[in-house]
């Protein structure tokens, strides 16, 4: 039992010392190497051996940027945000999720995926968008009539179509900021990367896709933008 204790306290130590040096420890690459490397390569810049294969690009950690995320454009994201990623993966793309992998493991491949970007080195992400309690109106009838004139009203159909089909008219020459196209997302099949609950879309909608481009709406009223996932959340399962 005592030497379990040191042990323990060893191990603690040492997971200090990991975090004060800025050293990787070694079960965050094993666990790329095993997991991540096939699709984000070995230099982190996503470009493993599957990536040829895939449309939607695995992202590129050297560039410091990430798309779906709780804090502002600009911002880099929390921990949280890449562990969300990591265990529910990105829905409607390659992304798998990884809920069955330690959240030790989950937690030192971030730590291993930190080290592409100096980004990193640099910058603190900055205060996550605040996500008011969901208000009694989401879903109503009228919510959605409403949602539907902030949508007309805001530009969402240029992208997104005026059936929220994803086939606006800018939608086929949409790139990303690596060059890549970028579909915008088709509300009707009702797949988000980010989550599709209304506190997951309302976060989305505020903070916008970093990288790509979905601006930002954070500059619309909560009532506004709850009314808009009302409508949003209306469309799915309609005729695509
Ligand atoms: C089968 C291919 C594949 C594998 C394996 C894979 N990814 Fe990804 N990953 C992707 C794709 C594709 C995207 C970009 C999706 C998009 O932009 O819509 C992505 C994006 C990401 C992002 C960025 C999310 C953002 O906000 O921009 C992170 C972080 C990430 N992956 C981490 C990992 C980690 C960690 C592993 C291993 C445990 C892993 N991925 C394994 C394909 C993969
Ligand atoms: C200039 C084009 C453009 C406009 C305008 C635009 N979007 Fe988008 N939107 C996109 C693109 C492109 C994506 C996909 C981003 C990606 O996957 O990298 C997207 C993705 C989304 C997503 C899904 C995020 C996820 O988690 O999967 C939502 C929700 C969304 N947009 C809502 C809206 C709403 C609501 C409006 C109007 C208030 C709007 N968008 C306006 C281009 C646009």
């Amino acid at each position: 039992m005592k030497f379990l204790t040191a042990l323990m306290m060893v191990l603690i130590a040492a997971t200090t010392l990991f975090a004060h040096s800025g050293a990787v420890p070694d079960t965050g690459k094993e666990a790329y190497l095993r997991y991540c490397v096939g699709c984000h390569g070995t230099k982190g810049d996503g470009k493993g051996k599957g990536a040829t294969l895939l449309i939607i690009k695995p992202r590129d950690f050297t560039s410091g940027t990430f798309k779906f995320k709780s804090t502002p454009l600009g911002s880099m994201p929390t921990d949280g945000d890449l562990m969300q990623t990591i265990t529910n993966g990105l829905p409607g793309s390659a992304m798998p999720a990884y809920p069955l992998m330690p959240e030790q493991e989950r937690k030192a491949v971030i730590v291993y995926l930190k080290t592409f970007s100096e980004r990193w080195a640099k910058e603190v992400p900055q205060p996550a968008v605040v996500v008011p309690p969901l208000p009694d109106f989401i879903n109503s009838p009228d919510s959605v009539t409403k949602g539907k004139d902030v949508y007309a009203n805001n530009g969402c159909a240029v992208c997104h179509g005026d059936e929220g089909d994803g086939k606006g008219v800018t939608a086929a020459s949409l790139e990303d900021s690596w060059g890549s196209p970028v579909k915008p997302r088709n509300f009707k099949r009702g797949v988000y990367r980010a989550g599709g609950s209304p506190v997951d879309l309302f976060r989305t909608i505020s903070t916008g896709v970093e990288g790509a481009p979905m601006p930002s709406f954070g500059h619309l009223s909560e009532d506004d933008r709850w009314n808009l996932i009302s409508y949003l959340l209306s469309l799915k399962g309609g005729r695509k």
